[in-house]
């Protein structure tokens, strides 16, 4: 049995003090974490602020990490930066990063056992574009970057991994995948680490959906067998939603 696990993916939304209110409004209000897992990737800003007070049932991400621990690299954070603060995942390789800031599979390579290095849950982001849906090359697509993401991660470590299967063409887009293009692509993933790795491998690991993710969808998409939990942007940036979020994950 899979723990789910739901993340809210903030990106470049919220000051300090929206911040606070956010983690004061659902501290109290989250299931135990020994029924479901229950996570907010911040800005680096608020990281401090939010590992202060995430109470026993919530854990905090960051968005991105670099894969050294220290050097001249102008404006990165490093994974020993995160451990620092108290910080208990990173998403790794999401869309935007890949799209707009250039970030290769072969950086989030490195990235993914750096991240373990400093007891950090990385999330990896994969998923194909629209065109990559409609020509039907999605699936070597999304088999490429595993391939290439995962290549320096033994089955220990992919074990503890946690996945985001995230069509650009559903985020931000209102346009949810449907329930079974969702378990399909996750169970597509599932396939692909049983082939690099093994079947205890892939029982294992935790696979997410994401993309327009809301209180009116999740309870179907939680509903599939490959979906263990969700990750969320707009949504989750609202206290009240992303109580009831964490909460569909126990149905
Ligand atoms: P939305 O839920 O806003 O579509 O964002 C999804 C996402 O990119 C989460 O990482």
């Amino acid at each position: 049995m899979r723990k789910p696990i739901i993340a809210g993916n903030w990106k470049m939304f919220k000051t300090r003090d929206d911040a606070l209110a956010f983690i004061y409004a659902v501290v109290n209000e989250l299931p135990s974490i020994d029924l479901v897992d229950s996570v907010v990737c911040a800005p680096f800003t608020v990281l401090r602020d939010l590992v202060k007070r995430q109470g026993e049932n919530l854990r905090i991400g960051a968005q991105n990490m670099h894969f050294e621990e220290q050097g001249a690299f102008t404006g990165e954070i490093s994974p020993m930066m995160l451990q620092s603060l108290g910080v208990s995942y990173s998403v790794i390789g999401h869309s935007e990063r890949r799209d707009m800031f250039g970030e290769t599979d072969e950086a989030i390579a490195k990235k993914l056992p750096a991240a373990f290095n400093h007891n950090i849950t990385p999330i990896l982001c994969v998923g194909e574009h629209l065109n990559e849906r409609e020509n039907g090359s999605w699936q070597d697509l999304i088999r490429k970057q595993l391939i290439i993401d995962l290549q320096n991660l033994s089955s220990d470590l992919v074990k503890k991994l946690v996945i985001a299967y995230e069509p650009i063409w559903a985020i931000g887009t209102g346009k949810t995948a449907t329930p079974e293009i969702a378990d399909e692509a996750c169970g597509f993933i599932r396939g692909c680490i049983r082939d690099l790795y093994d079947q205890e491998t892939a029982d294992a690991i935790r696979i997410q959906y994401g993309g327009s993710v809301k209180v009116a969808n999740i309870d179907a998409l939680m509903a599939q067998p490959n979906i263990d939990g969700a990750l969320i942007g707009g949504a989750s940036l609202v206290a009240e939603d992303f109580i009831t979020l964490v909460k569909a994950a126990l149905k």
